[in-house]
């Protein structure tokens, strides 16, 4: 196996380190070879890759690739809303208090800071570029959600917030031909070169592969709620900005923490459908087979709980009755007001045979959101000279162990918005151009797994996730689904060019992540909780956990790092 070079003009770029004794990730053999070139290349069409893009196209030759098409997005799919501090009741103080608490001591300080205080002026922006958001009387309508200790979560179309902020996003990108848009193309992997990372090697439809070399590269991809069978997630939220960072070099953070929603609806769908938390904000109840509301007592915000502890509750409520789901309770609440405030999820419901009126709705936790990521400092800089990420892909540290609801969306805006001044900075000192890469493909012929193979293989690494490292984790369970995973893994072939076989390569890599670290974190913390050892410990674990590839066998090596935060433990 041999690698395969692209030569441009000018001048060789220095040596890096040598390259890792890893097989390359693609194969070329057989494929159309493309070249582009940009200042930027944007992964990703959430809200993140859609705000840095724009704004990085004011000075910079941007293209923008994302795997599916704009409005198959996990930002298109969000409900609640986008939680700032735009209240004259409320204040960037209280929401970075509100922040930090539901983030159980591991929230870094600096970057909750910088999300409470820009946020409100990205709100405004939003507002500036089309995005009708629900007002009364011209004033913004704020909802409620766990934990807040303030309504403040802004919303558009009632529970279709996701949908609006990233179409009005999405007409900029696509009436103004500032941004070179690629839709229905995966990214495979980074192109790195001396140690920095110099473009991406991407799949289109018709299988050609295009090589887009860019002086830098934001990695917007979301997250990886598709590692679990259960999930709110859409189906290509398979972690694939996780995994090639990961292949890249990159160091990843908090891999063990997968937030799970506590109301998604209960059926066999993927995704499954959400029923938004501000529905509790507006006073929907949860109660048990028996009636009761088990919330009631358990916290002193009820059902108004941060999300972790509303989860837990549920697992005491399962075991307790041998069941797996409980009811959402909204018959208490007026028809007309459901109808409008909630449409997506009226209709959703309806559409399953339900009345969000008139009947309980059983629900059970998915997977939503994803705190794990690469490690990024507040400019969006991940560990690669050149590599950016933002949003869901990112580990900032503004989650903690245990996203507060509606932090996600406002994070991939100011996330999103300080990337774009970074590369401003960067690429007015950076090199003018990538003139030559080894382009790091392998030669040979893959033929690549049986469809058939692929297809249940992606199952069992959802069904081994949900079954053995899902809401409640024990280290019995965590080391079968190590094997279980090693044992898929090896079965394998390497990938051929074929989106779901990388899909599936890209979704275990992260599930090897999430087991490694869940396995070390020898503690229940958030959302991550371990029956073995259920107390939070300090002492030990108020720390993140690291992880990068080790070069020799290509698996993640872990090591423990501190939270910047000068909060009390
Ligand atoms: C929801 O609408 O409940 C989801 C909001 C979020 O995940 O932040």
């Amino acid at each position: 196996m041999k690698g395969s070079e692209y030569l441009a003009d000018g001048p060789p770029s220095p040596a890096g380190p040598p390259a890792a004794p890893v097989a390359p990730f693609i194969s070329r053999r057989g494929a159309d070879l493309r070249y582009s070139s940009y200042d930027v290349l944007v992964v990703g069409g959430g809200i993140a890759g859609l705000t840095a893009a724009l704004g990085a196209a004011n000075r910079w030759n941007v293209g923008l690739i994302t795997k599916s098409t704009l409005d198959q997005t996990t930002t298109f799919l969000a409900q609640g809303g986008i939680a700032a501090a735009m209240s004259p009741h409320d204040s960037p103080e209280l929401h970075f208090k509100d922040t930090l608490e539901a983030g159980v001591g591991l929230c870094d300080e600096e970057a909750v800071r910088v999300l409470v205080e820009e946020g409100p002026a990205r709100i405004r922006e939003l507002e500036e570029l089309g995005t009708r958001f629900d007002k009364r009387d011209g004033k913004l309508i704020l909802g409620k959600e766990g934990a807040h200790s303030r309504a403040r979560v802004v919303h558009a179309g009632g529970d279709a917030t996701g949908s609006v902020v990233a179409s009005a996003l999405a007409d900029v990108i696509t009436s103004g031909g500032r941004v070179e848009l690629h839709e229905n193309e995966f990214v495979i992997d980074l192109l790195m070169d001396g140690g920095r990372c110099v473009g991406a090697a991407s799949l289109g439809e018709e299988g050609e592969l295009t090589v887009s070399l860019a002086r830098a590269v934001v990695l917007a991809c979301g997250g990886a709620g598709q590692v679990y069978s259960r999930t709110t997630n859409p189906l290509v939220a398979t972690g694939d900005g996780h995994a090639m960072a990961y292949r890249a070099g990159a160091v990843m953070r908090d891999m063990e923490f997968m937030q799970f929603h506590p109301t998604a609806f209960y059926g066999a769908e993927n995704p499954t459908l959400l029923l938004t938390e501000a529905l509790r904000g507006e006073g929907a109840y949860l109660r048990d087979d028996a009636g009761e509301r088990f919330m009631v007592g358990s916290h002193p915000r009820a059902e108004l709980a941060p999300r972790d502890v509303v989860v837990r509750h549920m697992r005491r409520i399962f075991d307790r009755d041998a069941t797996d789901h409980v009811w959402l309770d909204a018959r208490h609440l007026e028809a007309a007001f459901l109808r409008k405030r909630f449409p997506t999820v009226y209709n959703g419901l309806a559409k399953r045979g339900f009345d969000l009126c008139t009947q309980l709705i059983p629900v059970a936790p998915a997977s939503h959101y994803f705190i794990g990521g690469v490690l990024t400092d507040t400019w969006g800089r991940t560990t690669i000279p050149g590599l950016y990420a933002c949003g869901e892909t990112a580990s900032t540290g503004i989650h903690g162990a245990n996203r507060l609801a509606s932090n996600s969306l406002l994070e991939g805006l100011v996330f999103g918005e300080r990337t774009v001044r970074e590369l401003n900075r960067y690429l007015a000192v950076a090199d003018p151009a990538v003139r030559k890469v080894k382009l790091g493909l392998a030669d040979e012929v893959r033929e690549g797994n049986d469809p058939a193979a692929v297809a249940e293989g992606r199952a069992l690494v959802g069904r081994t996730m949900t079954d053995l490292c899902g809401i409640v984790r024990d280290r019995e369970g965590l080391d079968k689904a190590r094997e279980t995973l090693e044992a898929l893994q090896a079965s394998l072939a390497a990938p051929g060019l074929n989106v779901a076989e990388l899909e599936l390569f890209n979704l275990l890599s992260v599930a090897e992540h999430i087991v490694a670290a869940a396995i070390l974190r020898e503690e229940s913390r958030g959302v991550h909780l371990r029956s073995d050892f259920p107390e939070r410990d300090d002492g030990h674990w108020r720390c993140h956990i690291l992880a990068r590839r080790d070069p020799g066998s290509g698996r993640p090596a872990l090591e423990t790092g501190p939270v910047e935060s000068r909060e009390e433990a």
